[in-house]
């Protein structure tokens, strides 16, 4: 390669996932085996299952969405965090880095949040919290989020975060009802 990675493989998995505080009280930490079934009963909300497509068919798929984290960790993939929200101290939602990138310091985010706890900014303040470490911490230098135009609610995270468009991804993503446009949005490091 001509060019070095701007962060070293290794970076990830040599530092254990943390918990991380976010604003409202929530708090992050990572999935337990334990959270299957709040993690199911998360995937039987149809928003869920359409733009993150797919359902959990029982326990079992659950459990073992649970414990498939580690190995994305370990390989530098993949990370996901539970939301947890008080007073139940209960997950409440799903924040995570996909398609890491450490030789150009980079991921996308992916997010969702049981409808109980949704519109009271659940999501923006637990994505900021993974930010902020992902930026200040890990080292990345770029944050993109994605999603299908038709996502309005995921469109307005991605503004309330300070995360401009770059551009309509043509029919990218395939969906139970055809294709869809996609919105790029991304944010830098130096933004803040
Ligand atoms: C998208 C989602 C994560 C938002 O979670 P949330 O905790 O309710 O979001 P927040 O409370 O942080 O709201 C952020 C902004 O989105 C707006 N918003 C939330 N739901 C909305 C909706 N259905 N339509 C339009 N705007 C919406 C809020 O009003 C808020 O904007 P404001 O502060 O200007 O009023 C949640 O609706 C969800 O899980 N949807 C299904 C899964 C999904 O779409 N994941 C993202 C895939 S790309």
């Amino acid at each position: 390669m001509l060019v070095p990675p701007v962060l070293p493989a290794g970076s990830l998995r040599a530092v254990r996932q943390p918990r991380l505080d976010a604003d409202g009280g929530l708090t992050l930490r990572p999935w337990r085996v334990g959270d299957a079934g709040t993690v199911r009963r998360a995937f039987e909300c149809p928003e869920i299952q359409r733009w993150h497509l797919r359902r959990m068919a029982d326990e079992v798929e659950a459990r073992d969405w649970t414990a498939r984290w580690p190995a994305g960790w370990a390989a530098e993939t993949d990370a996901s965090w539970a939301v947890l929200a008080e007073p139940t101290g209960e997950p409440v939602g799903q924040v995570g880095l996909r398609e890491i990138r450490l030789d150009q310091a980079s991921a996308e985010l992916s997010y969702w949040v049981m409808p109980a706890a949704r519109g009271r900014g659940v999501a923006v303040a637990a994505v900021r919290a993974v930010q902020v470490w992902a930026f200040d911490r890990l080292g990345l230098h770029r944050l993109d989020l994605r999603h299908s135009t038709a996502n309005r609610a995921s469109c307005r995270v991605a503004d309330r975060l300070g995360y401009p468009v770059e551009g309509t991804l043509r029919r990218a993503w395939w969906h139970a009802d055809g294709w869809h446009d996609v919105h790029l949005h991304a944010r830098l490091r130096d933004e803040g």
